[in-house]
């Protein structure tokens, strides 16, 4: 893949996190959603890519655009044939609502390279460069805090946990603070959860518990990019989950899935900040215009580029902002 084609897709997280920021605070999630996928979709247009999204706003049926198997891109004859990961708002709620961490966000690897995760939840263990190699999902929480906390030559209180804030993770939570771990729990956005991990100014350690398993895999891409580790095990609610993951070519649906697996090969990642997070920050408008802040990666070299854009919206037609 060219590596120009990393700051090209920021431009496509740039739009949809403007549109959905524009709605920030309203408490009105599909709205923000909406915009943001409108905005997503326009701008994959700009892009010569031949792209096929994998991870996406759904099935076709439940989704109009940037559903599963959307065909995005201007699928030039010498554009690179691209499957793409994308969640043009994670975090709809907290966009909703003005809470810190929802981010616009696009993985691409090449064609076969990203798992095609069914709408179901993964058990997910994430961790930075400093930890890789040492978590194991058969093994319990405790004991990975342990081994986490061993690699990084720390004590098990020095790590800080970063969770979602669910009723599912009661006994994990009960489990992570017996161990003596601190805990940051969240109400929503594990993806930007997961990655935090791999900046030590973020003060996260390690992601414990279960969220979307779509997410899983942009996380997965994430972390390749700046040397994280991640494993991830489906955990779906129901037979209907079950049967989908079948469909879609899990095989076991048991499986413990590294970060490699989840995102294979070369990858790129781009995410912009929707409302200010960990390492990024949201959408500030002025007059006829905003800042965005993003983060681009590419796995190939593990460079993080951080990108800060000016934008004139009366330079920009056919957006809605
Ligand atoms: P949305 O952006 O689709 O609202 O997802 C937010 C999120 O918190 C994800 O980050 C996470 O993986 C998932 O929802 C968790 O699902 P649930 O809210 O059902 O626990």
């Amino acid at each position: 893949m060219d590596r120009n084609l990393a700051m090209e897709v920021v431009r496509v997280t740039e739009m949809a996190a403007i549109s959905s920021a524009r709605l920030m605070g309203r408490g009105t999630k599909n709205e923000s959603d909406q915009a943001a996928v409108d905005a997503m979709r326009k701008a994959f247009d700009a892009l010569n890519i031949d792209g096929t999204v994998v991870i996406g706003e759904g099935e076709r049926d439940e989704a109009p655009m940037l559903y599963i198997g959307e065909k995005v891109g201007k699928h030039g004859a010498h554009d690179p044939a691209v499957d793409i990961a994308l969640d043009p708002l994670e975090g709809t709620n907290l966009c909703a609502f003005g809470k810190p961490g929802a981010i616009s966000v696009v993985a691409i690897a090449q064609r076969g390279n990203l798992l095609n995760a069914p709408d179901t939840y993964m058990e997910k263990l994430a961790v930075g460069p400093k930890a890789a190699g040492v978590i194991d999902l058969r093994k319990s929480w405790t004991e990975n805090l342990k081994a986490i906390a061993k690699k990084r030559q720390l004590d098990v209180s020095d790590l800080t946990v970063i969770c979602l804030d669910r009723d599912r993770h009661v006994e994990l939570i009960k489990e992570v603070r017996a161990a003596g771990a601190r805990i940051r729990l969240i109400d929503d956005g594990d993806v930007a959860a997961g990655i935090a991990t791999c900046f030590e100014e973020t003060g996260v350690d390690v992601l414990m518990g279960t969220g979307g398993a779509p997410e899983g895999v942009i996380t997965a891409a994430a972390l390749r990019c700046v040397g994280g580790d991640m494993q991830g095990r489906l955990k779906p609610r129901n037979q209907e989950e079950i049967e989908r993951a079948k469909k879609m070519g899990v095989t076991d649906i048991n499986r413990i899935y590294t970060a490699e697996e989840l995102a294979q090969g070369e990858v790129m990642f781009a995410a912009t900040g929707v409302t200010t997070g960990d390492f990024l920050k949201g959408v500030r408008f002025f007059g006829g215009g905003c800042e965005t802040h993003s983060v681009v990666m590419r796995s190939k070299t593990g460079t993080v580029r951080y990108i800060t854009s000016h934008h004139k919206f009366d330079k920009k037609p056919g957006y809605a902002f």
